[in-house]
């Protein structure tokens, strides 16, 4: 029973040490739908959209651009609502720098106004700035890392109350930009592992009540007292 309970011990602190130090992400997925939600186009922005944008398209892009003659692989159909604007942000990005740049619509056909092109410019680009103003940052996702030697020694304390000392025992933790807590850089190496093995022993057995190192019970047995019956082969 002894026995079983401490190798069960031993193994559950072998793998302590890779215990994933692994915060849940900072945002969230629900974080990010209401991002998204707070990006929605309001009321106003709609009837600017219809009144600036809208018009624009359908009169100087869409005779080339529609649906069966998609000029360039373009349709403007898919850029007439307001939240297009999110939605295929990369094509509304073509649009902008093809008509600054004066290339749409091509020399020969008639370019709307300057002021109109102008207001279309900057409401996109506007909108542009207030989409990424509510839309919540994405830092990506924290990488699972081990424990390092710190953390190990407090998880131990924590766990077992057994002082064990991880920074005298285990290599030392590579740092990444100046931290110990990089999960990219804390690789478990076999020389880790190994230590790994060893503390584990040690520890679980400080932890159930017997000494660090069992010392080997010797004892003098006098020669006339010994049995001398032949070893068992
Ligand atoms: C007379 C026809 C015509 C009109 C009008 C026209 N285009 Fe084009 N457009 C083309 C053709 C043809 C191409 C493909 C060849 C090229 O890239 O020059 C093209 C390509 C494009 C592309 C590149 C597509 C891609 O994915 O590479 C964009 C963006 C574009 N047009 C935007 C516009 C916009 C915005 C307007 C209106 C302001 C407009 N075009 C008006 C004929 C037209």
């Amino acid at each position: 029973m002894h026995l079983k309970f401490s190798s069960a011990l031993i193994a559950a602190v072998s793998i302590a040490g890779l215990l994933l130090a692994a915060n849940s992400p900072p945002s969230d997925s629900k974080q990010k739908a209401s991002g998204h939600k707070k990006a929605a186009p309001s009321k106003n922005t709609a009837a600017t959209f219809e009144k600036m944008v809208q018009p624009v398209l359908a009169k100087s892009c869409a005779p080339c651009h529609n649906e069966q003659l998609a000029s360039g692989g373009l349709n403007v159909g898919a850029f007439v609502n307001p939240a297009s604007v999110t939605q295929h942000r990369e094509g509304w990005e073509k649009i902008l720098q093809k008509i600054r740049s004066g290339e749409m619509p091509p020399q020969g056909v008639p370019r709307p106004p300057g002021a109109q092109v102008d207001a279309l410019l900057s409401f996109i680009q506007s909108e542009f700035a207030r989409i990424d103003r509510t839309v919540k940052p994405d830092p990506g996702r924290v990488t699972a890392r081990r424990l390092n030697r710190s953390e190990y020694t407090n998880t131990i304390r924590d766990l077992l109350a057994v002082d064990f000392r991880a920074e005298k025992d285990f290599p030392t933790d590579d740092s990444g930009h100046g931290f110990d807590t990089i999960g990219d850089v804390l690789t478990v190496s076999p020389v880790l592992m190994e230590r790994y093995i060893v503390a584990a022993e040690r520890i679980a057995s400080r932890a159930i009540g017997r000494s660090a190192s069992p010392k080997a019970a010797r004892s003098r047995i006098p020669l006339q007292k010994q049995n001398h019956t032949p070893a068992v082969a």
